[in-house]
């Protein structure tokens, strides 16, 4: 077998914010990857930081009362500890403010300059007078000059997606001190991407053939898609390559330029050459030779794992800074979609933007996690869900019901009946059904189709669960002369068991080191997965490999996540949800709130009202009293009948109200309005009683 040689990345967690589920999906991708590679024998190196520059993370120093260094030092310490407690595997954990990584970003950029490829311009932005520096867009806020909404960002609207620039916001102000922003000159430099339009076209829809003699394309269809759209200019010279700033004013918290006093690399340039900088940390501890992978023409592979985000950044930008500075191209950018839960996007208020502290603090199991990811992770672009009731049972279900148990099953006969010893069982037509699979789940692997592998791994074990309750090992050792066919099967089944933990090793590496000790084995390599062990090898005694999952874990869980927005900085919050939260109602104090007497109240009778599409009566039972409301749900309701005995939540301090001719309605029951329009009775739990005060 050829030895390849590779580097492999994910993309850099800001240092100002923590780490989440959404993280996670791109780092178990990645480390799955990473760790198939290194069971395949080659060389594989996984590299990381955090990304430590730019305003956010300056401003959040400040908030906090730390300087950038001692924040960016603090969230390293989290990131890498969440990141570890899921078995992420990195070779090295860095941080892009480091000495190499500044070393090389100057080098880049002098190399681009010297290539005729920077420029400076002198160009107007929006300065805060009060806190004394530029504001990037998203520190600009106003009302949006189309749909007229109010504190919307700097680049787009929110309520009406509208795209802008800051200059067009009506009343702007500063996000950071809320002063009315001026605009300023300033002089920035600039990367002429326009230039390297021609080398883009080749690059993005090129590839590289590997030294195995694969072909790998350097970027998915779907991303290619995309760059084409980027790439080339439609009918009305709309899309195409635009110069990149890469410079931005003090003060920032970054790299300064050589030879500009003043002006800083922009967060961007610096950020991916913090995987050169993390790898050449690497290079130097362990004596790699680091040119080996990053000058041009490298016979080295590297790979980088995204967000489809951030694709314009890594398919555009970082191909043509290599390669206008005299270093390789990426081999491959894989872009992976967002995590939804429960079919909607991470929400911080329904609890479901999950961090990785609350996962591996509430003692969930991170290998549940990282299977059921996996178990949904394909090559392409989408977007995944996370299905909290699918999670518990597919866990249940695929890896206690199914893989480990096949070891519980076995394990106890060859101790006590055949001290440990296993037969030599190469000739079983069971081994070689799963040792068959052995290049199509690499296969799967190698090129992240890991549902498939997963399947696949899957539909092996039910073929030796199938053995197991056609050969009944239990009825077997009851038997009189059946010790060497029950010791035949139980052999088999511990072989296929170490089989399927080989398969599975990429995906739970903590299973299958504790599986390895029970099977006595040093290490795991790929060839466990179609080799079988040898006569008389001994296995040590069994101990239990994986609990089930249990749906309190997974309610308190989510309990946890509802609890900590309450405590959690906005600061330290990642943009990700606020962007959803779109009032209705302007701001509203704690006595507002306790001006609204809200009841328990139960439905006595509802019925539709004659002469109204639109209303429905209710008699209500509020404990202290019998009431009539009516309520515009009929359209929600089309079997008003159905609603009686239930409880309903209602308003019992609103003055009556006249309802045109039908009559007076004293209250206002309350529901949920869908985005479509349908409306929802709210619920409370059983045991509330009518009259029960809510708030
Ligand atoms: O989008 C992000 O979270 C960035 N911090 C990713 C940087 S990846 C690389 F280019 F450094
Ligand atoms: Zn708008």
């Amino acid at each position: 077998m050829t030895q390849r040689k590779i580097l492999v990345t994910s993309a850099l967690p800001y240092a100002n914010g923590s780490i989440h589920l959404g993280h996670m999906v791109e780092h178990i991708q990645t480390d799955i990857w990473v760790r198939f590679q290194k069971l395949r024998g080659h060389q594989c190196h996984y590299c990381c930081a955090d990304d430590t520059h730019g305003t956010p993370i300056m401003l959040a120093a400040e908030k906090q009362n730390l300087t950038p260094e001692a924040l960016i030092e603090k969230v390293h310490a989290e990131h890498l500890a969440d990141f570890t407690g899921f078995y992420i595997g990195y070779d090295n954990y860095y941080s892009t403010h480091s000495p190499e990584n500044k070393q090389l970003s100057e080098q880049i950029y002098l190399a681009l300059k010297a290539n005729g490829k920077i420029e400076s311009r002198t160009i107007e932005q929006l300065f805060d007078p009060e806190k004394q520096m530029f504001l990037p867009d998203r520190f600009v806020k106003g009302e949006c000059p189309k749909c007229h909404a109010k504190d919307q960002y700097g680049d787009n609207c929110e309520v009406c997606g509208t795209t802008y620039s800051p200059t067009e916001l009506i009343n702007p102000y500063s996000a950071v001190s809320g002063a009315a922003p001026v605009l300023k000159e300033s002089e920035h430099f600039f990367f002429k991407l326009g230039e390297c339009a021609d080398y883009l076209k080749e690059w993005t829809s090129g590839s590289t053939t590997l030294i195995d003699g694969r072909i790998q394309q350097h970027l998915q269809p779907e991303a290619l898609n995309k760059m084409k759209e980027w790439l080339h200019p439609d009918e009305n010279g709309e899309g195409g390559l635009s110069d990149w700033d890469i410079s931005r004013d003090a003060p920032y918290f970054g790299f300064e330029i050589p030879g500009a006093p003043g002006k800083y690399f922009y967060v961007w340039l610096d950020a991916p050459v913090g995987y050169m900088a993390s790898f050449k940390n690497l290079c130097s501890r362990i004596g790699l030779d680091y040119d080996e992978y990053f000058k041009a023409g490298s016979q080295t592979e590297m790979y980088h794992f995204i967000g489809k985000d951030i694709l314009y950044f890594h398919a555009l930008f970082w191909p043509a800074m290599l390669e206008f500075s005299g270093h390789r191209a990426p081999t491959g950018v894989f872009a992976h979609g967002f995590l939804t839960v429960d079919g909607q996007k991470m929400s911080k208020s329904r609890g479901t933007f999950i961090t990785a502290r609350s996962y591996l603090d509430g003692s969930l199991n991170p290998e549940w996690m990282r299977y059921y990811i996996a178990a949904k992770l394909n090559s392409r672009i989408e977007d995944i869900d996370l299905n909290l009731n699918d999670f518990i049972a597919r866990v249940n279900s695929d890896l206690v019901g199914k893989y480990v148990n096949i070891a519980a099953r076995a394990a106890g006969f060859i101790a006590k009946r055949f001290e440990g010893r296993l037969k030599n069982v190469a000739g079983s037509e069971l081994l070689a059904k799963l040792a068959a699979q052995s290049e199509t789940i690499a296969a799967d692997y190698e090129t992240r189709e890991y549902a498939k592998a997963l399947r696949e791994i899957m539909a092996l074990a039910d073929i030796v669960n199938e053995y197991v309750d056609a050969n009944k090992p239990w009825e077997l050792a009851k038997q009189e002369g059946q010790s060497e066919r029950l010791h035949q099967v139980c052999s088999e089944l511990i072989n296929a068991f170490a089989m399927l933990t080989a398969y599975l090793a990429p995906v739970l590496p903590q299973t299958a080191q504790n599986a390895a000790k029970f099977l006595n084995l040093d290490n795991l390599t790929w060839a466990n997965t179609r080799e079988t062990l040898s006569e008389n090898h001994t296995i040590n005694p069994y101990q239990h490999l994986m609990q089930r999952v249990e749906q309190k874990q997974v309610d308190d869980l989510i309990e946890a996540n509802k609890q900590s927005i309450q405590t959690a900085s906005a600061e330290a919050a990642p943009a990700a949800e606020s962007s959803q939260y779109t009032p209705v109602a302007e701001q509203a104090s704690f006595d507002d709130f306790m001006k609204i007497d809200m009841r328990v109240a139960k439905v006595l009778n509802c019925q539709a009202v004659e002469g109204s599409t639109k209303l429905l009566k209710f008699d209500l039972d509020f404990g202290f009293e019998q009431r009539v409301i009516f309520s515009g749900i009929a359209a929600s309701y089309p079997n008003p009948a159905e609603l009686n005995g239930r409880m309903v939540i209602a308003v019992a301090n609103f003055a009556p109200r006249k309802m045109a001719k039908f009559g007076v309605s004293e209250g206002m029951i309350l529901s949920a309005a869908a985005a479509d329009g349908k409306l929802k009775l709210l619920d409370v739990d059983a045991g509330a009683q009518p009259g029960d005060k809510v708030g």
